[in-house]
């Protein structure tokens, strides 16, 4: 299993484990000492029953370790894996009743922790489309502080102090008591010169206080301001202090406060009242599942057998490894479109998600038929920008132009839907790839004086800096606060404030915990990264360019790389002579790659076989023909 080191943890939970275990085991368990005979062995998996993110395995295994040293402890999925309904978790063999006694306790550590930090990915992917991160608070399970914190990492949040004695936290009650902030400020120095201070204010005029101490203090906390209140605050603020926004926090307005700009969203919810992740353990022998698998890849390949030419997998770099195995073309999005291009099969069987499916049906020749395995694999990226939005904003940016047609070029990255690559073709625009933004925004630079580039704010921005276009001159869209004529006037980039909720996790301070672990690592990140990762990064790259990288790098060299954890995996296990790791501690799967299952894959196959086909994924000709164009222009470079 990879993650961070989990020596504390365990430390932290060992007398939590012994506590329940006693609490639990009582006398015995007699139920199962009159069913099963002391010696019977069997295996057992943990399953979900619902789709979350998984943390605590750690513990999990101790629980079961404390109870019976040889029984056989397997992880099946990383700590902080997102997993979907009837996923396998943990592989455990041992003694029956062994097994059976641990079940539960294991099991209520697993699902409380796991349903923290499925909580907390939803709350991140929430605030993907901005630079906010999400913070949890010191509302933990009694006794529970560093297992519910840690499972906020998992989820892909930051952990706030841990306790009292970490960082001084100025409240109300502090201020009224003392008689105002710079007192409260002064106070605390004196006692203790080097602890960091937080600072909460309740409107702008305490915040104007905070801002004036010197030396500046390291965090303000903007408790329960609305949003109008917020952007002042951020707009005051002028980047000098870190700033946190607190109270009222529900999903319902999270967005909204992420756009605000501040840096930190804390979070009660995600640990006070986190709904525990339904996972159950069920005896099996390893033999059924192993020749269950067997049986059905083996359907599979009779399957495609059957088919002959008339079908092609394609498989995307971030698929399961056993869907890459069954694929004819392995590839990125565009090497696969390429591929489905070329092929003369009549059925392209799209391992990967929607946009893909969209991108390749829309470049199908007559009588072509494309199919997603799974109807539901979507790209989070993707559903960030959705046509009346865009419509809106384009409508909205024609105000500030006499012909907005002279002035703005449309540029959609590839993961976007089948309408706003429409939309591009039907104004000029074009579509781009990671691989060929440059080329497109320089070519589109040329021909007018700005572009609107959506939905991925952190490749369009890494995309103009390497151009050489500064800061000042690129503008985030944002519907909530919109920009001046002046504004406007001087920007040449405006992006959408898309982000990929994957490569969204990488994070400044994951290069320096790296870089001082491997001093001699060379990192490379995907350009979805966000633009600080970027700049720290020694390298950059789009999925082929970072797998053509490493494939031609000389034996013994050592990468992080900032991309989807499969394909980093895979990379490790083509280059045994390398080392290779996830640039993240915990390191992140696109969950909508996973969907794509062997059961999936197998249901369209045989459908095909039958003449039936599931879950075809068909463009309007229109829409088809106007999304043509933006590819067209696109190729054309
Ligand atoms: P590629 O176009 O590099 O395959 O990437 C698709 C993607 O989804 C990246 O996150
Ligand atoms: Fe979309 Fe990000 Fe997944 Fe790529 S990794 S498919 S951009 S969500």
């Amino acid at each position: 299993m990879k993650t961070e080191n989990h020596d504390n943890l365990i430390v932290a939970g060992i007398h939590l484990i012994e506590l329940a275990l006693s609490e639990d085991l009582g006398e015995g368990d007699p139920t199962s000492s009159s069913i099963f005979t002391e010696g019977e062995v069997t295996t057992a998996y943990i399953r979900a029953k619902k789709p979350g993110v998984i943390a605590g395995l750690p513990i999990a295994q101790e629980v079961f370790s404390r109870v019976d040293p040889n029984i056989i402890f397997t992880p099946l999925v990383d700590e902080g894996q997102p997993v979907i309904t009837g996923e396998k978790v943990a592989q455990i063999k041992g003694r029956v009743m062994s097994l059976l006694s641990a079940e539960r306790v294991a099991l209520n550590f697993l699902q409380r922790m796991s349903g923290i930090a499925t909580i907390t990915a939803v709350y991140v992917d929430a605030v993907s489309c901005s630079d906010a991160r999400i913070l949890d608070t010191r509302k933990t399970c009694p006794g529970h502080r560093i297992l519910d914190k840690y499972a906020v990492r998992m989820g892909g949040g930051t952990n706030h102090r841990m306790n009292l004695a970490e960082m001084a936290l100025v409240k109300d009650n502090h201020i009224d008591s003392v008689g105002g902030i710079r007192q409260a400020v002064e106070k605390i120095r004196a006692f203790s010169a080097n602890l960091p201070i937080e600072i909460e204010v309740r409107t702008l005029s305490e915040l104007h206080e905070a801002l004036s101490l010197e030396p500046p203090i390291d965090r303000i906390l903007l408790d329960n301001m609305n949003c109008h209140t917020l952007r002042q605050a951020v707009a005051i603020n002028n980047s000098r202090v870190i700033l946190e926004a607190s109270g009222n926090v529900g999903l319902e307005n999270i967005g909204e406060i992420a756009a605000a700009g501040v840096d930190y969203i804390s979070v009660g919810q995600i640990t006070h009242s986190a709904e525990a992740l339904d996972l159950s353990m069920k005896v099996d022998t390893q033999q059924t599942e192993n020749v269950q698998k067997r049986k059905m890849i083996e359907h599979i390949r009779t399957n495609k057998r059957r088919l002959g030419k008339k079908a092609v997998i394609l498989a995307h770099h971030y698929q399961r490894d056993e869907i890459v195995e069954l694929g004819d073309f392995r590839g990125d999005s565009l090497e696969l479109v390429r591929s489905a291009e070329k092929t003369d099969a009549e059925y392209i069987v799209f391992c990967g998600v929607r946009f893909m499916a969209e991108t390749a049906a829309i470049l199908a020749r007559n009588g072509q038929r494309v199919l997603l395995p799974e109807q539901g694999a979507g790209c989070y990226l993707a559903d960030t920008a959705t046509e009346d939005d865009v419509r809106k904003a384009w409508s909205l940016l024609s105000e500030y132009f006499a012909d907005i047609e002279k002035e703005i070029t449309p540029i959609t990255y590839v993961n976007s839907s089948a309408t706003l690559k429409a939309f591009c073709g039907s104004h000029g625009g074009y579509v781009c790839t990671s691989a060929n933004a440059s080329r497109v925004l320089r070519k589109t630079l040329d021909e007018k004086p700005r572009a609107f580039f959506f939905p991925d704010q952190h490749l369009g921005r890494n995309t103009a800096a390497d151009l050489g276009i500064m800061d000042s001159e690129i503008l985030v869209w944002n519907c909530h606060y919109l920009p001046s004529p002046a504004d406007i006037q001087k920007t040449r980039v405006i992006l959408w404030p898309g982000a990929c909720n994957v490569h969204k996790r990488f994070q400044p301070e994951h290069i320096d915990i790296i870089r001082k672990k491997l001093p001699d690592v060379k990192i490379i990140v995907h350009p979805e990264c966000i633009r600080s990762v970027v700049q720290l990064a020694d390298e950059t790259g789009s999925t082929s360019a970072i797998i053509k990288r490493v494939n031609e790098s000389p034996p013994g060299i050592r990468w992080a790389i900032g991309t989807e954890t499969r394909l980093v995996k895979r990379l490790q296990r083509e280059n045994p002579d390398k080392t290779i790791v996830s640039l993240a501690p915990v390191a992140p799967y696109c969950p909508t790659m996973s969907y794509t299952t062997l059961t999936s894959l197998g249901r369209v196959l045989e459908g095909l076989v039958e003449d039936h086909l599931h879950n075809e994924v068909k463009v309007d000709s229109e829409i088809a023909t106007n999304a043509r164009l933006a590819l067209e222009r696109m190729l054309s470079l």
